[in-house]
């Protein structure tokens, strides 16, 4: 393998021709492109981190009985669009299990992955109120979710949670909710990017604020139960993995198949939709929906339009990997753990290499090792730091796009093979060498 940092004219050159001025602002696909032509022409494999996807294998149950819904037949009949029995019902169960919250089986409705998951209920909560139409979102986040505002014409408001742990969240929010034109606030935990894990006073706090301002709450748990610190997988066994929704009186959950279950390729997600949101109604909402209450608008109006629900087979092995979790035959956080020993690996090289965890805590916790960590080099922005780690072999994405106001760099461990550890450990030691002031 060529040794780094690499030869700077030629990885120059590359970068040129995909048209990107700097890889420190180029997006996530713009980077992996760049990295793809460079790891192609220069005997180079990169440290790859610049991509949130999954890279465990697909929980075994869900497989089968995937494979066993497609021999009875179900590809050929379209799925009810509210979702089939067994996926709603253990989907009540795993919310009872993990969360130990109680919602009816109505609550539940499959998506095509949380995306569409942000995109469906971004496109209801904006329309039930002619004066409460932005949506707020705590940063950092998911870029694509700005991205679905944009293309649906919703405007937001956003800041950067940084400075505003804790009791300080409180005012913060205020200041934005007590203006009234917020329909509902976004925000993922464990967060993407940075890993932070909202604590059960920071959720309370987000549950009374949005109840004061009659606000919905979308809480992203994308990376549900994935909180290392925690053991959030014993079915009806505190702790659960914490949620605003034991204090909001009108949320969506979204509850993702693509990382817990390791199930990102059949688009697999579910929706919990809080039974007082689901019987809201509003008179300006007829303007765009013939069901005149927000679960039923969701989905006979939003989900119908996106995609006339989710497909049939994979709804089969959601359910299955929630049942074999609900009754406790299988622990859907081991099998992630390899995500935590090699992300205390990777910080580790980091920081004994002059580098800095950017978002290192929660509160007075050190922050958990797990699917992403956000990182710098001191004296650098962000974009710096990764415009020279390109010449390193490695990858991430700038915390830049994320709506965060700090400098840094998001990395994602799951790509990075075991065998590039060690690689990884030396060639920041080497960027560190070359980079000390
Ligand atoms: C915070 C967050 N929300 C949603 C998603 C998308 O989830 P899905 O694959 O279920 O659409 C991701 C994926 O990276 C994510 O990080």
């Amino acid at each position: 393998m060529t040794a780094v940092p690499l030869n700077r004219e030629k990885v120059n050159k590359l970068i040129a021709d995909n048209k990107i001025k700097s890889v420190g602002k180029a997006s996530i696909r713009e980077v992996k492109k760049i990295i793809d032509d460079i790891e192609k022409t220069m005997d180079i494999r990169f440290v790859r981190m610049e991509m949130g996807v999954p890279g465990l294998p697909t929980v075994k149950q869900g497989v089968d009985a995937q494979i066993k819904a497609l021999q009875d037949g179900v590809s050929a009949i379209y799925p009810d669009i509210y979702g089939t029995a067994e996926l709603k019902y253990e989907t009540t169960r795993f919310v009872k299990n993990f969360l130990n919250v109680d919602v009816p089986e109505d609550s539940c409705i499959p998506v095509t992955g949380s995306m569409q998951g942000t995109f469906a209920a971004f496109m209801t909560v904006a329309r039930m109120d002619e004066k409460k139409n932005k949506l707020l979102f705590i940063d950092p986040g998911f870029p694509v979710q700005k991205q679905q505002c944009k293309i649906l014409g919703i405007d937001y408001e956003t800041f950067d949670v940084y400075n505003f742990r804790g009791k300080k969240l409180r005012e913060k929010l205020e200041s934005y909710l007590s203006k009234g034109d917020i329909a509902a606030m976004v925000y993922s935990s464990p967060n993407n990017p940075a890993w932070f894990c909202f604590n059960e006073e920071e959720l309370q706090i987000i549950g009374e604020v949005a109840n004061k301002y009659d606000v919905i709450v979308l809480e992203d748990l994308a990376y549900f139960g994935m909180d290392f610190r925690k053991d959030y997988a014993k079915p009806g066994v505190a702790p659960y993995q914490p949620t605003a929704s034991h204090w909001a009186k009108k949320y969506i959950l979204m509850i993702s198949g693509s990382k817990a279950f390791s199930y990102a390729g059949e688009r697999i997600g579910v929706i919990v939709v809080s039974p007082d949101l689901y019987n809201w109604h509003t008179d300006y909402m007829k303007k765009y929906f013939t069901q005149d209450t927000f679960g039923r608008a969701i989905v006979f109006g939003s989900i119908y339009a996106l995609s006339s629900g989710t497909s049939h087979s994979v709804q089969y092995g959601l359910a299955a990997v929630m049942k074999a979790c609900n009754d406790g035959e299988y622990d859907f956080v081991e099998g992630l753990k390899d995500y935590q020993r090699k992300a205390a690996f990777m910080k580790q090289a980091l920081v004994d290499n002059g580098f800095e965890i950017v978002y290192d805590k929660d509160l007075d916790q050190e922050i958990a090792d797990g699917f992403y960590f956000t990182f710098n080099y001191p004296g650098m922005t962000g974009e710096e730091t990764l415009n020279e780690l390109v010449y390193y072999g490695i990858s991430a994405i700038s915390l830049d796009i994320t709506g965060s106001d700090q400098q840094g760099l998001r990395a994602c461990v799951s790509l990075v093979p075991h065998d590039l550890l060690p690689v990884f450990a030396e060639r920041v030691k080497q960027f560190n060498i070359d980079h000390k002031k």
